[in-house]
């Protein structure tokens, strides 16, 4: 397995181009499931979910070529409506073929994606939406098994309430009522920037998506029960630009600039950067970050979209670690959210875990170490760590990253970041 190594010091100055988004790319890519024909992405990041999830398409009998940062997707009605656990297993996200293949075949059954490391994850709401549109909807030995109306009819549109704003959950309920018969409404919607560019999608396909963004989103479904392909272009990663962002506050001297980051996506972010010191100003389709004093200690809580964004809790706790003062941070979405926390005791932070919050001293400097990454965001936070710490940090377990950095190594060396990828570094 290979280990990203780091050593820490000075100051990153450049530009850094920031990519298309994950966590837009992976539901779009299962909204081609709703139509026959050929459909293109573009901007798609070169990453490991994408090849996950273009192999669950081609299993279900889609034709996919993968050539990023554009994504071909073609194919028929001929397809398998199963997603098997051996795929699922390997991205929870896999999840999001289940709205599309059932509004589409009437049957779906989809491996249940199970907890992960940083919470127990149940999609309860996603199946009591599908059941709202006139699903059944059952559990046999580890599978969701979905079947619409009157033995596999088309789906029923309706109003369906979440408990809690799910963004995936949301995503799924925009897909099934998009061939649904008539009009849903989802009510306590997500409104993530992610949920936003799948209503665009499924409106260039031919449903009708009004308040995608928002906390209610109304859905007609196609009249004719069809929807169209596709050819879109990807929004650019709001957590991928975070990352970098904190990458370059997190040493004094630092000034770099995000090509491409979109800074309303980025708001929460950027007011709590500012309130820790560091200069945030947008120019253009850039955002530029320079960091010329020392770092004040600043609280965080996350919360849904427009809160701030659990997905930067641990690369913004790392900042936080040599900020001036003691800072609260309060996870709110996740129930596991933490296990970056002892990997940065390692280094040298003084943390305080209580439940879901962590009291953090900030210390003077951290020191380099191996460290084990334990999942996407813990392990960039681990890496922003290294840029700073005194000595050599290896990172371990980088597989967690490929899933959601593209060429994170030569993005950061690019602005000065001592960095390379060692491959094979453990057994
Ligand atoms: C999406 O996950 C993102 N993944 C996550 O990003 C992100 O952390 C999360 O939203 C929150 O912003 C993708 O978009 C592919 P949720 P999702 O459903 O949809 C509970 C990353 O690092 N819940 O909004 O799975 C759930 O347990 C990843 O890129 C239920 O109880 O998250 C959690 O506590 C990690 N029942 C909360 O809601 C449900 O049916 C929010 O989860 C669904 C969710």
């Amino acid at each position: 397995m290979d280990a990203i190594l780091i050593r820490g010091g000075g100051p990153l100055r450049g530009k850094i181009q920031v990519s298309g988004a994950k966590n837009a790319a992976l539901p779009i890519l299962c909204a081609t499931l709703l139509s026959d024909g050929a459909s293109r992405l573009r901007n798609v990041p070169a990453l490991r979910d994408i090849e996950t999830t273009a192999a669950l398409l081609r299993f279900l009998g889609r034709d996919v070529t993968v050539t990023a940062p554009e994504v071909h997707v073609a194919g028929g009605s001929d397809v398998r409506p199963e997603a098997p656990y051996e795929l699922v297993k390997q991205m929870r996200a896999s999840v999001l073929v289940l709205g599309p293949l059932v509004a589409r075949f009437g049957r779906a059954k989809v491996s249940l994606p199970g907890g992960c490391q940083i919470g127990a994850r149940p999609i309860d709401q996603h199946l009591k939406g599908l059941e709202a549109l006139g699903c059944s909807i059952r559990l046999e030995r580890g599978y969701v098994i979905a079947e619409g109306p009157e033995n596999g009819g088309r789906l029923r549109g309706s109003e369906v309430y979440f408990d809690i704003p799910t963004v995936t959950g949301t995503e799924n309920l925009m897909m099934a009522a998009a061939l649904a018969k008539g009009r849903t409404t989802l009510v306590n919607a997500a409104r993530e920037p992610e949920v936003e560019e799948l209503g665009r999608v499924l409106n260039k396909m031919g449903a009708e998506v009004d308040g995608a963004g928002t906390d209610v989103i109304h859905v007609k479904g196609s009249e004719r029960g069809k929807l169209v392909p596709f050819d879109h272009a990807i929004i650019p990663d709001r957590i991928e630009a975070g990352t970098y962002m904190v990458a370059a506050a997190i040493a004094e001297g630092s000034d770099v600039v995000l090509e491409g980051a979109q800074v309303s996506d980025l708001e929460a972010l950027i007011v709590k950067m500012r309130a820790a010191g560091v200069e945030v100003t947008s120019e253009g389709q850039c955002l530029r970050v320079c960091r010329r004093g020392p770092l004040r200690a600043v609280n965080v809580t996350t919360a849904p979209h427009p809160g701030f964004p659990t997905d930067m809790q641990a690369q913004f706790l790392v900042l936080m670690c040599l900020a001036r003062g003691e800072s609260v941070i309060t996870e709110t979405i996740f129930e596991n959210r933490f296990q970056h926390v002892p990997e940065l005791q390692r280094m040298g932070a003084a943390i305080a875990l209580r439940g879901r919050t962590a009291v953090v001293q900030g210390v003077e400097a951290l020191n380099g170490a191996s460290v084990m990454a334990t999942d996407l965001r813990a392990s960039a936070s681990l890496v922003i760590a290294g840029l700073v710490a005194s000595g050599e940090t290896e990172v371990r377990r980088v597989y967690h990253i490929d899933r959601g950095y593209e060429r994170i190594v030569e993005k950061l060396s690019g602005v000065g970041a001592r960095i390379e990828r060692v491959r094979g570094a453990e057994a």
